[in-house]
């Protein structure tokens, strides 16, 4: 291959890539050099195409976010006098010579993607830069954890793992970052990853109306170029590239009551027995870290928590589980065996002349273990037996962007990366991400099943180790609302399993501010209370009884719905797609959905629509995309492709569900360890589509599921022929459920076809949540109340053979 000259450019200068000089063909895509520098095209699947672009002699390793490799055999070339043409199934690059430009087609000729055609991929000193032509009406969507509109154009971002207490609903950058993003124009859709550490930027159109850009300050341009018809299929595409979640245990699905700090081990006990007193269904109680012998890591307060395995059993007995927080600093301190263990194996971060580097966090000056190195990260994981063998079944990742006092990390020091070491500059933004790995991974190890995850920061990827939440936000209805939004750009981003305080960790939430934002939560994938020191209490019942009966009508409604949840967090492990789905991902070329308006609104997996609303407001307007919609709590019966005004009292969220939806639900539970009855309810919702839903159940805690321990179901519902279909089940273990009750909404009919046997509906009084005592004596403020009226219902035995009912 030609060897390049290299001229490291001066501050100021712009160099772009330049002509092509020389390309060989691989068999999974072609190498090249060009006037400045050397690039490869690398194809991951016919939809994926990765650019690699580099003024060094080789490209640079990025090891942490993609679990793939290039596959062989998926394009032709062509070669003209004045490009390269590299096509697939489902896309056609074309690679201009002089100068070497990346424009991206369909089948069909449309263009969905090109480099600005003046800078293409170029450097700014070591600041390389790759500019992309703006497509008349262009959108931006996704982006990971980002504050603002649903659709960025015009806006710009950056990347740098950030420890931002209190942000502001248009702060940035926040605590993790995703350097991918969704295109949309034209009726087209596209995807970009941006796989470099270094601190990033994209800019959708901000203070230019020329192009969109995405550069990083130092090391290659390596990005991932998706195309597919639709946003699911992208989505899907970039979690095939950066990897799936595992399931978590279906516990930590369930509700889960933190602040800072619940001490001594008798109020955490007392905390959880209020729960199962008030009849406030619940599953996990936390410890910030109060518990910790001077907030060292890997220590218990021993006046605060004398025995905590005692603790811990006490709290199962009541079907809780604990969850620790564990923050990375370890503190500089004689004596402590994290610290004297560190240092002599040589395990924290360093300057460059080999001292140790020195944080401060809340222990005190504290070291910082060095997770992209192997053997931190197992040593670190040897450690989590501390907590396993204690009883702890839940990790907290804090702290982990890293944070420390002053905000502002040197960034000489000096990471292993790996073997390849390098310093801050690139290694910050994947650090909280090793730190869940290995965390995650000692967890698993000691405790032989499922723990639960959670994490404050990290990197693209993040989706297959935790849960993630989005730290510090404020008890104000604009939080709430921009919370929602941070879950649906995260869910566009990979990201299936997250949350946010409940509450606001910051400041203190009016009594309908909290009610609001339990029944919002209810229908977020991670659902968490939390609240920070100092602060007010801020459990379910500390608001007054009002919002404690509607925080026990949403938290039994959540716990009901299980089924529903679990299976989609399984569908989110096999396709990648989101619990919570912004409308862009099903109508992606309908203007409204952008609306600031109406953008905040999202599907709860693929067939409830929320449409959140400020705490201060008693009516509201939604946007229903197309298709029928019913109202949850009545059955009223909305035409798609409207605007419609609904009552939101502060007891009844907006919330919708779509016309051929199939929604399985449970009986009433304490916690989730609690077996429900043994009688299935199938809620179907009559509409004009075909509809297919995969019922999934297994243990819920161990990892026997990937040995085929499971219970797998497909049920079909197909409105053209007038049938739901329940297929032969997959799995080897058996359903929990031993009958359904099918309620049908929507259909107007006395009698249906079991199996062809003719069976009579009843009509029954539904309703999905109790009405709340009267607290108001005036009588025009009677509260509001939904029942469903003569709601058809059948009751059927479930067989494992296939059973056809018939409308
Ligand atoms: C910062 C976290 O974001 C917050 O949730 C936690 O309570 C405090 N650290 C104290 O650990």
């Amino acid at each position: 291959m030609t060897t390049i000259t290299k001229t490291i450019p001066k501050d100021g200068d712009h160099i772009a890539v330049g002509g092509l000089i020389h390309f060989d063909t691989l068999p999974h895509g072609i190498i090249g050099t060009t006037e400045n520098c050397q690039f490869s095209i690398s194809l991951y699947a016919s939809s994926i195409f990765r650019i690699r672009i580099s003024r060094k002699d080789t490209f640079d390793q990025n090891p942490y976010a993609v679990v793939v490799s290039p596959t062989d055999d998926l394009f032709e070339l062509q070669e003209t006098s004045d490009k390269l043409i590299l096509s697939t199934d489902t896309i056609d690059l074309h690679v201009s010579k002089y100068p070497v430009r990346f424009s991206f087609y369909t089948k069909d000729g449309q263009l969905i993607n090109q480099d600005d055609p003046a800078f293409g991929t170029s450097w700014q000193g070591t600041e390389v830069s790759t500019y992309k032509s703006l497509q008349a009406g262009e959108r931006f969507i996704g982006l990971g954890e980002k504050t603002g509109n649903l659709d960025r154009a015009g806006k710009a971002y950056t990347n740098w793992n950030t420890d931002f207490f209190a942000y502001g609903v248009d702060a940035d950058p926040l605590y993790l970052s995703i350097p991918f993003y969704i295109g949309i124009h034209s009726g087209l859709s596209y995807g970009i990853f941006f796989d470099n550490t270094h601190k990033s930027i994209f800019n959708f159109g901000a203070s230019n109306r020329r192009f969109s850009y995405f550069s990083a300050e130092d090391g290659d341009m390596d990005y991932y170029f998706i195309h597919e018809a639709e946003v699911k299929d992208i989505i899907s595409a970039y979690t095939y590239l950066t990897g799936k979640i595992e399931l978590p245990p279906k516990w930590a699905l369930g509700y889960q009551q933190c602040r800072y700090s619940y001490y001594p081990d008798s109020e955490v006990l007392n905390v959880a027995r209020t729960f199962r007193d008030k009849d406030l269904p619940a599953d996990v109680i936390y410890l910030d870290i109060h518990h910790m012998e001077g907030y060292k890591v890997f220590t218990f307060d021993e006046q605060r928590f004398p025995n905590p395995k005692k603790l811990t059993e006490k709290l199962a007995e009541m079907g809780f589980k604990v969850a620790v927080i564990v923050d990375p600093g370890v503190k500089v301190q004689n004596g402590y065996a994290p610290y004297e263990e560190g240092k002599a194996k040589d395990l924290f971060v360093k300057y460059p002349d080999g001292e140790d580097y020195e944080a401060e966090v809340w222990p005190g000056w504290c070291n910082l273990p060095d997770f992209t190195k192997a053997e931190t990260r197992d040593w670190w994981s040897e450690w989590m037996k501390f907590y396993t063998d204690r009883g702890i079944r839940g990790f907290w990742n804090d702290m982990n962007e890293p944070a420390s006092w002053g905000q502002h990390t040197p960034n000489l020091i000096e990471f292993d990366f790996d073997g390849q070491k390098t310093s801050h500059r690139k290694a910050r933004n994947i650090y909280g991400q090793n730190m869940v790995k290995s965390t995650v991974e000692g967890a698993k190890k000691h405790l032989n099943e499922r723990p639960l995850m959670l994490t404050r920061s990290g990197y693209a990827g993040i989706q297959r180790y935790t849960a993630v939440w989005t730290g510090d936000n404020v008890a104000s209805d604009e939080h709430m609302l921009a919370g929602i939004r941070l879950l649906n750009s995260m869910g566009l981003s990979g990201i299936p399993f997250t949350g946010y305080d409940v509450g606001g960790f910051c400041g203190h939430a009016s009594p309908s501010l909290f009610a609001r934002w339990m029944s919002i939560a209810t229908f977020s994938p991670f659902f968490r209370g939390h609240s920070m020191i100092n602060s007010p209490d801020s459990e379910p019942w500390a608001f007054g009884e009002e919002v404690e009966e509607i925080s026990r009508n949403y938290l039994k409604l959540r716990y009901k719905l299980i089924p529903y949840i679990y299976s989609t967090l399984y569908e989110s492990s096999q396709n990648g797609l989101p619990v919570v789905r912004s409308l862009a991902i099903t109508d992606t070329h309908d203007a409204k959905v952008y609306d600031p308006a109406y953008q905040n609104q999202y599907l709860f997996g693929h067939g409830i629509l929320v449409a959140p609303v400020e705490s201060t407001k008693e009516i509201t307007k939604v946007y229903l995309p197309k298709g029928e919609w019913y109202y949850l709590f009545n059955d009223q019966a909305y035409k798609g492709s409207q605007e419609a005004y609904v009552d939101c009292p502060i007891s009844h969220l907006p919330v919708f569900v779509k016309g051929s939806s199939i929604i399985p639900i449970q009986s009433d539970v304490k916690h989730l360890d609690e077996k429900p009855s043994e009688t299935l309810e199938l809620h179907l919702y009559q509409g004009s589509q075909t509809n297919e839903f995969v019922l999934y159940e297994d243990d819920g805690t161990s990892y026997d599921f990937k040995k085929g321990a499971f219970h797998k179901r497909t049920l079909r519902y197909d409105s053209a022929n007038s049938q739901l279909v329940f297929k032969p089940s997959l799995g080897d273990m058996d359903t929990h459920f031993k009958e359904v009750k099918l309620y049908l909404h929507g259909f107007d009919l006395d009698s249906v076809r079991v199996n062809d046997i003719r069976v009579n509906v009843q009509k029954v009084n539904y309703a999905f949540i109790q009405q709340i005592s009267q607290f108001d004596p005036l009588p025009e403020n009677t509260n509001l109340h939904h029942e469903i009226k003569g709601l058809p219902c059948i009751t059927f035995k479930l067989v494992d053979e296939q059973i056809t009912i018939k409308f």
